[in-house]
């Protein structure tokens, strides 16, 4: 595959190439309204791609097709050949990374040193995966029923999963869908992002080309409101894997009552990241700084609630204001740029909504602030890494969720009252620690009613590790062993033998 440096809508072949239609039954295919909608560039807002707008009809027939596969020889796939797909399909993004990196960044905006380095989580999840497919196991158990019988278990997958993803990071988002999907034998609905419906569609057209039987996988690019309320709502839809908003999420479990379909959420945060004074202040500065500013804040596990031990507060926060400015915010295909835009003018002004609310709350910028317009700036949606000091706790940009580069940062004087205090929030899914006291950092990783503790770090992953919320941050793991058993359903299977 020719490389793309840096990454060109003029010259990528997956935007030059064919119409965006509609993944189905193993077939590319219109939407049954003739609709389309445009995908934008949010670096320069221009429109990258015209998309085919899947409603509730097209769901349907994928679903009719994801239960037909389900039903047919794909349930006589043995493990190793489920785990021989993921591999071919590793294998091909592997071919074409740099094609679905550049993908990623003119869809969605995040930098190209980002996307690029999201290499080895990407090929890392699908082989993850294909490792997981021949793991699959149930148990034998002993029972106490006089006379003899013998009992035990089987896994079998779970069926027809609809999958419903964000923006954020399509290409990963997509492959932690559809990999313990193949992984467990289920057939699956992919309903990508309107504002990022790119990645998920050539991630498609890989998984064809290493053989994955028509049906299997399929993608239906549309909007939440329409085809994804189909999704979420489908009866014949045997679970939902939802990455979004807690806003969508609960609508996601009102509509899977029909049939109470099985439902996992991973949700939003408003995560706190913990720095106390006998931290490595070096380490802990660009850690504290990039656990926001990554992805320009859009990232779910943010640490946006920065407590900053007092003694140090004004010292620290400073420098991660200082810090902040030396990131170069730009156009996300510049190999140089380490902030790039917001996805779409909503999530502009939503950011620049809560920018408003800070100052009006009372909370002192120490560095950002405000939108940035200089130059061609002026055509994306950029908002530079932004330092709110003098933060509040029941401020509404302490409590809410602004998915931008914004920190709020909060002053605390002792350790219980900073446990208290970080878990006073309705959310609850990432959590940063920096000390070098091992005692407090036990303290605190057994006292933060999180998903994931991270100390003297930030927004560390594996394929092999849990990862998920605790309160409304949402229920269900993803990554690790516990990922696939979301899959599977449990079968006691009871022989009498005597
Ligand atoms: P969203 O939750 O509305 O969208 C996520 C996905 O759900 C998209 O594919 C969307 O089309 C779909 N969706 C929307 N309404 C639906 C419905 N009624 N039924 C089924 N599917 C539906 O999030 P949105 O509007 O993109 O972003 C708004 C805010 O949500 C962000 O500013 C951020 O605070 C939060 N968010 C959090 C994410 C996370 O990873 N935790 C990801 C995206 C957004
Ligand atoms: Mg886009």
């Amino acid at each position: 595959m020719n490389v793309i440096t840096p990454p060109d809508p003029a010259r990528h072949p997956f935007l030059t190439g064919k119409p965006k239609r509609l993944f189905i039954d193993g077939k590319w295919v219109e939407a049954a309204s003739g609709k389309t909608f445009d995908t934008l560039n949010p670096s320069t807002g221009s429109v990258l791609a015209s998309v085919a707008e899947g409603d509730a009809e097209d769901i349907g027939r994928a679903v009719e097709a994801a239960r037909r596969a389900f039903d047919g020889p794909w349930r006589r796939f043995k493990p190793f050949e489920r785990q021989n797909l993921l591999l071919k399909l590793a294998d091909l993004v592997e071919r074409h990374f740099e094609e679905l990196a550049a993908l990623d960044t003119l869809d969605m905006g995040a930098p190209i040193s980002r996307t690029r380095a999201s290499r080895l989580r990407a090929l890392g999840m699908l082989r993850y995966y294909a490792g997981q497919a021949t793991a699959i196991h149930g148990e034998t158990i002993e029972n106490s029923l006089p006379g003899d019988y013998v009992s035990f278990t089987l896994k079998e997958p779970v069926g027809v999963v609809g999958a419903i993803i964000p923006w954020n990071g399509p290409l990963t988002a997509t492959i932690w869908k559809i990999g313990p999907a193949l992984a467990t034998g289920c057939t699956v609905v992919l309903k990508p992002a309107e504002e990022a419906p790119l990645t998920s569609l050539r991630l498609a057209e890989l998984c064809q080309e290493a053989g994955v039987p028509p049906g299997v996988v399929n993608v239906v690019t549309g909007y939440g409101e329409t085809a994804g309320a189909a999704l979420a709502g489908h009866p014949d839809v045997d679970k939902v894997a939802f990455t979004g908003s807690h806003l969508t999420g609960q609508k996601i479990i009102q509509a899977s009552a029909g049939n109470l379909k099985r439902v996992s959420l991973e949700l939003g945060g408003k995560s706190p990241d913990v720095v106390f004074a006998d931290a490595d202040l070096d380490a802990a500065v660009p850690g504290a700084g990039m656990a926001v500013f990554a992805n320009s804040g859009q990232i779910c596990s943010a640490g946006t609630r920065l407590f900053v031990e007092q003694a140090i507060y004004e010292e620290f926060t400073a420098r991660v204001a200082a810090y902040g400015k030396t990131l170069r915010v730009g156009n996300s295909s510049d190999p140089e740029t380490q902030v790039g835009p917001l996805v779409s003018p909503e999530q502009l002004d939503r950011v620049t909504g809560y920018l408003a609310i800070g100052r009006q709350e009372g909370a002192r910028p120490l560095s950002g602030g405000e939108r940035l317009t200089d130059g061609d700036l002026a055509q994306g949606y950029f908002v530079p890494p932004t330092v709110f000091a003098d933060v509040r706790d029941e401020m509404r940009i302490a409590q809410e969720e602004i998915f931008g580069p914004v920190i709020s940062a909060i002053p605390f004087t002792d350790v219980d009252e900073v446990i208290e205090r970080a878990n006073r929030t309705s959310f609850g899914l990432g959590s940063g620690v920096w000390t070098q006291d091992v005692s407090r950092a036990h303290k605190l990783a057994r006292s933060l009613r999180a998903g994931s503790v991270w100390v003297n770090c930030y927004q560390a992953m594996d394929p092999a590790v849990p990862f998920g919320g605790y309160k409304m941050s949402g229920y269900g793991r993803e990554s690790g062993k516990q990922h696939v058993e979301e899959y599977l359903n449990v079968k006691a299977v009871w022989i009498k033998t005597g």
